[in-house]
C-alpha cells in the first residue's frame, strides 16, 4: 500500500503569524516592547526555507530593560504565598492545554519537527511541567525548609525543543519565587512569543517572565549582566564552557545542560525487534537533534549482523518529509548551517574509512532534509564516535562482554544518557550504575517527565532539571545571605607558604619531626623537595612540612582513582568507618586540642570545642551515610524511575586556614560518607592538624587512597585540582579571587565547583557548615528508568 499525505491544517498558526506583519517584539514587563533603532532577523520555515516572521535582535537597551523589569518584579513575586504562585502556574498549564494544537503547529513550522512529535510529546510535556511545578510552588515552604529564591534568573535555551526547554527553565524558576529573563534560540523563538501572549491572558504580574529575542550576542549580555543572579543554559558544550568562564567569580549560580554522545547498548538476549523500534526513537526522534539521542549503537558481537540487517530494513521504511504531514517519521533539519554541519561530519566519517549506509529512497527536493544514516566499521576513537553530530546519524560498534560494553559506553567525554537493552534485568541493573550518565533507560529510550531530574555527568554539564533536584537549582540556603566576607587582615589571606628555610629559631632543641604528605595511605615526601615552615600564632617555629606540588596532586588523584571500591562499598561499612574515626579521634582529643591551642593561639576551651565538634560531625555524617537515600519517582509510565544519589568519584577539597581540624572534617566527612574519594589541601597555616589526623586515619580502617592530604600553597594546588580532568568536583573555601580563578579553571572538563566567593562561614554554626546542602553537593543524581509489565 502507498502512503498518502495526511497534512495538518496550519491556518490558525498562519493567521497568528500574519497578525504580526512587521516584526515580533520582545516581551518585557508584561508588554511587547518597542524601542528606537531596532534591528531585525528572520525566522524561516525549514520545510522550504520560506520566511515566517521577523524578530528583534535585542541589544543592551532591551536586555537592560528586561533585567530591570525582572529585578523590580522580584520582591513582590517572591513575597506571594506558595498558593498564589501555584495558581499562576496552574493557569499557564491550563492555557497551554487549551491552545495545544496552535503551539504544536507553530513549533513544527518553526523548527521542522514532525507534527506527531510536537503534538504528542513536546506540548503535552510542556503542560505537564507547569502542572508539576504548580505543585512545587504550593509546597515550596514545607519541602525546601531553609531555602529561598535567588532573584533574577537568566535562561538561554536551544532550538531543538523550543517550548519544552522554555518550560523546563521557566516553571521551576517562577515556582521557587524567582523572576526570569529568557532568550530562546534565534532559529526558534515563535512559540516563546506565543507563550508570552498567554502570560498576558492569565495576568501574570509584569516583569515576572521577560523574553528577549536574538542570537548569542544577546545571550552574552544576559550572562554578563550584574543584576542577574543565576544562569541556566541548555546548548552546546562549547558555549557551556564559555559561560562557565564568563560567570566565574560573579557569584551567579549556574546550571548547564550540554551535549551528549549517548550509548544505546544491545545485549545478545535483547528483544531485537523492540530494540530496533528503540533505535528509531533514540536517533531519529526530532531528526536526531536531541542532546540525549542514542547516537552510538553498541551491539554484542553475536547479534550485531542480525540487528543491523533489521535496522536497515526498518530504515528503508522510514518516511522523511513535510513536518506537518501526520504520517511522516522524520522532519526537516532546523537550519542550513546545521544541515551543513551534519553533511561535513558524515563526509569526515567516510574519509576516516567507516562504511556509510542510507536508504534507497530520495529526499524531498526543497527544504533542509537529511536521510537516516547508519555507519558501521567505526573506530571508537574516530570523529563519528566522539563528536556530537546532532543529526539523524547513527554509528555502530561491537563488544564481546558486558565489561567491554561498559568501557565502550563510557569512552566519551560526555555523560548525558544511556539505553540498555536486555531481557535479563539483573544484567541491566548491574550495568546501569556503571554507566557514567545522568539518565539510564532500561529497554526504553527518550522518556522524560517533570517528576524526574534530567541532566548530565562529566562534559554534559551539571545541575538537574525536573523533580526536587531541579527546584534546588533555583534556590539558595537562607544562611548564605548572612555570611560575612573574610577580612583582608584575616589569617586566611596572609602571605602563603614558600619553600625558603625558616629564619626563626627553635624554642628548644626538639627531636626533629617531619610531617609528610599522605597519599594512597602512605606518608610520602613531597616531589618538590622543598619544605615550608609552620609557625604558631605568634610566629615561633613549630615544624616544617612538605611543600606539595603539581606532581603530588597528580599522584594523589591517581591514588584516589584507584580507591574506586570505596564508591561501591556498602553504606553500612562507610558509616562504621566514620564512627570508628570519631572514636579514635576522641581517644586523642586532648592531644588534638592542645595542638590546636598551641598553634592557633586560641583559648584552650575553644580548641577543645573544635575537637568535640569535629567528633560530632563525624558522627553526624556516619549517621547520614545509610540514610541519604534516593527516590522512586511517580512518572506517568508503566515503570519505576529510580533516582539514585551517586558519588562524583574523585573530589578536590581546599580547606581554609582557620579551624584547621573542624573545617577539614566538615568538608571531607560528607564527601567520604557518600562514597567519594578526596584529595585535600589542608589549612596551609596549620597543616599539622592534618598530618596528625592521618595517624587517626591509619588506625581507623580508612582504605588507602580514600582520603589524601597534600600540604602546601592552597592557590597553586587548588588550581591543579581545578584543571585536572580526573577530578569530577571541587570544593573550595578561601578568598573571592581564588574562588573566581578556580571556577574559570574548572571549565576544561566542566567539573562541578562549590566555592565560597570569599565568604567566611562560622565552622561552629551547624546551619552554615553541616547538613543538607553539604550532602546534596556530595552527590549527583542518576535516574534509572525501569519499565515493567509484559
Ligand atoms: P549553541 O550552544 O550555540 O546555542 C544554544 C543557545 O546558546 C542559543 O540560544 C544561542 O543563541 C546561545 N548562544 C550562542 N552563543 C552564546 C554565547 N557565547 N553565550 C551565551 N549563549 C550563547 O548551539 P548551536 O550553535 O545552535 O548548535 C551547535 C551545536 O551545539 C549542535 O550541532 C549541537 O551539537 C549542539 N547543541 C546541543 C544542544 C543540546 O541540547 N545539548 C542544543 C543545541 C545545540
Amino acid at each position: 500500500m502507498e502512503y498518502g499525505p495526511a497534512p495538518e491544517q496550519a491556518d490558525i498558526a498562519l493567521i497568528w503569524l500574519e497578525d504580526h506583519p512587521r516584526a515580533m517584539h520582545p516581551f518585557i514587563n508584561g508588554e511587547f516592547a518597542r524601542f528606537m533603532d531596532e534591528t531585525y532577523f528572520e525566522s524561516i520555515n525549514p520545510r522550504d526555507g520560506s520566511p515566517l516572521a521577523r524578530l528583534v535582535q535585542c541589544g543592551e537597551t532591551e536586555v537592560n530593560a528586561a533585567v530591570a523589569a525582572a529585578k523590580a518584579a522580584f520582591p513582590s513575586w517572591a513575597a506571594l504565598t506558595g498558593h498564589e504562585r501555584a495558581r499562576y502556574l496552574y493557569a499557564i498549564a491550563r492555557q497551554i492545554q487549551k491552545h495545544s494544537r496552535l503551539f504544536a503547529v507553530l513549533e513544527s513550522l518553526d523548527n521542522g519537527k514532525p507534527i506527531r512529535e510536537s503534538r504528542d510529546i513536546d506540548i503535552p510535556l510542556v503542560a505537564r511541567h507547569f502542572y508539576h511545578h504548580a505543585g512545587w510552588a504550593q509546597l515550596r515552604n514545607e519541602t525546601f525548609i531553609g531555602y529561598e529564591p535567588i532573584g533574577v534568573c537568566g535562561q538561554i535555551i536551544p532550538w531543538n525543543f523550543p517550548l519544552l526547554m522554555l518550560a523546563w527553565k521557566v516553571a521551576p524558576a517562577i515556582a521557587a519565587g524567582n523572576t526570569v529573563v529568557l532568550k530562546p534560540a534565534e532559529f526558534t523563538s515563535l512559540t516563546a512569543l506565543l507563550f508570552a501572549e498567554l502570560l498576558q491572558q492569565i495576568s501574570l504580574p509584569p516583569g515576572v517572565v521577560n523574553i528577549v529575542t536574538g542570537d548569542g550576542q544577546t545571550a552574552e549580555l544576559i550572562v554578563r549582566h550584574k543584576d542577574v543572579q543565576k544562569i541556566a543554559f541548555t546548548g552546546s558544550t562549547e558555549v557551556g564552557r564559555i559561560i562557565r568562564r564568563e560567570t566565574a567569580g560573579s557569584g551567579k549560580k549556574l546550571s548547564l545542560e550540554l551535549g551528549g554522545k549517548s550509548p544505546f547498548i544491545v545485549y545478545e538476549d535483547a528483544d531485537l525487534d523492540g530494540a530496533v523500534e528503540g533505535v528509531v526513537d533514540a536517533i531519529w526522534f526530532n531528526q536526531g537533534q536531541v542532546c540525549c539521542a542514542g547516537s552510538r549503537l553498541l551491539l554484542q558481537e553475536s547479534i550485531a549482523e542480525k540487528m543491523i540487517e533489521k535496522l536497515r530494513h526498518r530504515m528503508e521504511n522510514l518516511r522523511v518529509g513535510d513536518p506537518l504531514d501526520k504520517g511522516i517519521d522524520i522532519g526537516a533539519i532546523v537550519a542550513p548551517v546545521q544541515l551543513q554541519r551534519i553533511q561535513q561530519l558524515v563526509e569526515q566519517g567516510r574519509a576516516e574509512g567507516a562504511t556509510c549506509w542510507q536508504p534507497s529512497w530520495a529526499l524531498p527536493k526543497e527544504g533542509f532534509f537529511y536521510p537516516p544514516t547508519l555507519f558501521t566499521g567505526v573506530e571508537p576513537s574516530s570523529i563519528l564516535a566522539q563528536v556530537e553530530i546532532f543529526g539523524p546519524v547513527l554509528v555502530t560498534m561491537t563488544f564481546r562482554t558486558p565489561g567491554e560494553s561498559v568501557e565502550l559506553a563510557n569512552n566519551t567525554t560526555y555523560g548525558l544518557a544511556a539505553s540498555v537493552w536486555t531481557e535479563n534485568l539483573n544484567l541491566a541493573l548491574d550495568i546501569a550504575p556503571k554507566l557514567k550518565a545522568g539518565v539510564v533507560w532500561i529497554n526504553s529510550t527518550n522518556l522524560f517527565d517533570a517528576a524526574s531530574g534530567f541532566g548530565g555527568y562529566r562534559e554534559s554539564g551539571f545541575g538537574r532539571e525536573g523533580g526536587s533536584e531541579g527546584m534546588y537549582e533555583y534556590m539558595v540556603p537562607s544562611w548564605e545571605r548572612f555570611l560575612p566576607f573574610y577580612e583582608t587582615s584575616d589569617v586566611a589571606l596572609r602571605s602563603y607558604p614558600s619553600g625558603t628555610p625558616a629564619n626563626n629559631t627553635r624554642l628548644e632543641p626538639l627531636i626533629d619531626r617531619s610531617p609528610k604528605l599522605y597519599i594512597g595511605g602512605k606518608q610520602t615526601r613531597s616531589d618538590s623537595g622543598y619544605s615550608f615552615t609552620v609557625e604558631d600564632s605568634v610566629g615561633r617555629y613549630i615544624s616544617e612540612t612538605g611543600l606539595g606540588n603539581r606532581k603530588d596532586i597528580r599522584n594523589a588523584v591517581e591514588a584516589a582513582g584507584k580507591a574506586e571500591s570505596w564508591s561501591r562499598t556498602t553504606a553500612h561499612l562507610r558509616a562504621q568507618i566514620l564512627y570508628y574515626l570519631a572514636e579514635n579521634l576522641s581517644v586523642r582529643a586532648s592531644e588534638f586540642s592542645d595542638r590546636i591551642a598551641s598553634l592557633t593561639g586560641n583559648a584552650k576551651e575553644e580548641a577543645r570545642r573544635e575537637v568535640q565538634r569535629a567528633i560530632e560531625r563525624l558522627f553526624y555524617y556516619a549517621a547520614w551515610t545509610d540514610k541519604y537515600d534516593g527516590h522512586v519517582h511517580q512518572t506517568p509510565f508503566r515503570n519505576v524511575t529510580l533516582a539514585m544519589p551517586e558519588p562524583w568519584g574523585v573530589v578536590g577539597v581546599v580547606c581554609p586556614a582557620e579551624q584547621p581540624l573542624l573545617a577539614l572534617v566538615s568538608l571531607v566527612a560528607p564527601l567520604v560518607a557518600l562514597g567519594n574519594r578526596v584529595v585535600t589541601v589542608p589549612s596551609w597555616r596549620f597543616p599539622l592538624l592534618a598530618t596528625d589526623f592521618y595517624q587517626v586515619l591509619d588506625t581507623s580502617d580508612v582504605p588507602a587512597g580514600v582520603i589524601n592530604f597534600v600540604t602546601g600553597h592552597p592557590d597553586e594546588l587548588g588550581k591543579v585540582l581545578a584543571q585536572h580532568d580526573d577530578v569530577a568536583a571541587l570544593w573550595y573555601v578561601g578568598s573571592a579571587k581564588m574562588s573566581a580563578s578556580l571556577e574559570r579553571e574548572s571549565a576544561g572538563n566542566l567539573k562541578s565547583t562549590w566555592v565560597n566567593h570569599g565568604k567566611r562561614p562560622n565552622w561552629f554554626d551547624d546551619h552554615q557548615t553541616q547538613g543538607w546542602e553539604y550532602l546534596r553537593h556530595a552527590v549527583q543524581i542518576k535516574n534509572i528508568w525501569v519499565p515493567y509489565g509484559e
